[in-house]
């Protein structure tokens, strides 16, 4: 076993013989870990440790139902543990007050009780709702996240940020509840469309950006055609929790501003994402635009050198994002100024500095607009 180095707030551990990294997150009311492991004796190990039941409830969408449910089913009844299941449908879609409603009474009738724990197992869509479910349901019971996208592998399973859509947007309704623990496997990539491979691969990106240039390095080297092999799945994965985790322990329910730095590029994603409706762009994909963005608006708010725009560039080039867009830099910039974040006549972003460093600015708007115009050419 060798002992890692970062990050300061979170413990971890690093088995190179069985690949076994565990991130401990210890937060105010709660404190658990995130296991990256193959193996699915870390899962059960996890399982004896944190829960004391023999009832699950295993929430997932189409997709998975119909390529992992079995497997993973087949593994908790081996155990002779009880096994219910509920499935929702797939995609954004899935986020509703419909699917909420429909798990309550699902819940009821296979007779899911106050001891019994959810096991959310899906992406970042089946584990909002059933995050949400379990904080709700008999006012709270545990819960599990086992992800299956590299989105919720790096990103949505750390947190304990739960919620659902409602018709007048996203994510209105929500709580955060923390899970009991989270088991990433990264083998469920195996089937996970190259498409939805590159939206996790930008949030992985991000944290590089703003937090590690050795990181950055790593990735850059890593990259390529065929985006990265599996062997640096777990690596990339390990990594990117450990920051995920890190900035949660210190802003846990987003009151501090640190949680701020993991905006980067999301100002002007959400933009866009506004604007086409979230119909043309994945989130990830939305967010590698609106990181060149945010480092050509360093450039011209003079906080970054050509060279780190450039090394940004390369990077998402190297794993192929469309960085070239038409689109109207007005209606951009009037989205952006909706954003939460902007106040008067300056809208508050991230921008970088060095890869590794940001800094947050107000920046005025016609610096803003002509840091458009010129990334919209
Ligand atoms: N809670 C948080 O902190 C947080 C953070 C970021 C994003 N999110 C939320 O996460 C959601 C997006 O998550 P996502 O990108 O994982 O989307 P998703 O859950 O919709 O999954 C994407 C698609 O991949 C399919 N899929 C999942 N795993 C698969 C696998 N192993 N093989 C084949 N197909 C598979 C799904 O069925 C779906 O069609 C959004 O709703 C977003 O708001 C939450």
């Amino acid at each position: 076993m060798v002992v890692g180095s970062i990050p300061t707030a979170a413990i971890f551990w690093f088995d190179y013989e069985i690949m076994k990294q565990v991130i401990s997150i210890n937060l105010k009311v709660s404190k658990y870990d995130i296991i990256v492991s193959q193996s699915e004796n870390d899962f059960f190990a996890s399982l004896k440790k944190t829960i004391i039941t023999n009832t699950f409830f295993v929430i997932t969408d189409e997709n998975i139902e119909r390529l992992h449910l079995e497997y993973f089913t087949n593994l908790l009844k081996q155990k002779s543990y009880n096994v219910r299941v509920s499935t929702i449908p797939a995609g954004e879609i899935g986020k509703s007050i419909k699917s909420l409603s429909i798990l309550y009474t699902k819940a009821l009738e296979v007779g899911i009780d106050r001891k019994s724990c959810v096991i959310a197992l899906g992406g970042g869509v089946v584990g909002d709702v059933a995050g949400f479910f379990a904080a709700t349901y008999m006012r709270g019971i545990n819960y599990v996240q086992v992800p299956t996208t590299l989105l919720a592998m790096t990103d949505s399973s750390v947190g304990g940020k739960t919620a659902i859509n409602t018709r007048d947007g996203k994510n209105i309704a929500g709580v955060f509840y923390q899970p009991n623990f989270v088991w990433i496997n990264s083998s469920f990539l195996n089937t996970l469309p190259k498409r939805h491979i590159k939206n996790g691969l930008a949030e992985v990106i991000k944290y590089a950006l703003v937090f590690d240039k050795k990181f950055y390095d790593y990735l850059s080297n890593t990259i390529n055609n065929e985006l990265i092999s599996s062997k640096d799945f777990n690596y990339i994965i390990y990594k990117s929790c450990s920051y995920k985790a890190k900035v949660v322990e210190k802003d846990e329910k987003e009151t501090t501003g640190l949680r701020a730095v993991l905006n980067f590029g999301h100002t002007f994603a959400h933009a866009l994402e506004t604007l086409t409706k979230y119909r043309k762009f994945l989130h990830g994909e939305a967010v590698a635009m609106g990181m060149l963005f945010a480092a050509e608006l360093s450039l011209v708010s003079k906080t970054c050198r050509l060279e780190t725009y450039k090394e940004i560039e390369s990077l998402l080039k190297k794993a192929d994002f469309i960085l070239n867009l038409k689109i109207n830099e007005q209606r951009l910039l009037t989205l952006m100024k909706k954003d939460k974040k902007s106040i008067d006549k300056n809208i508050k972003f991230v921008l970088i500095r060095n890869i590794g460093k940001t800094v947050n600015a107000h920046v005025k708007d016609n610096l803003v607009l002509y840091a458009l115009k010129k990334f919209l050419r």
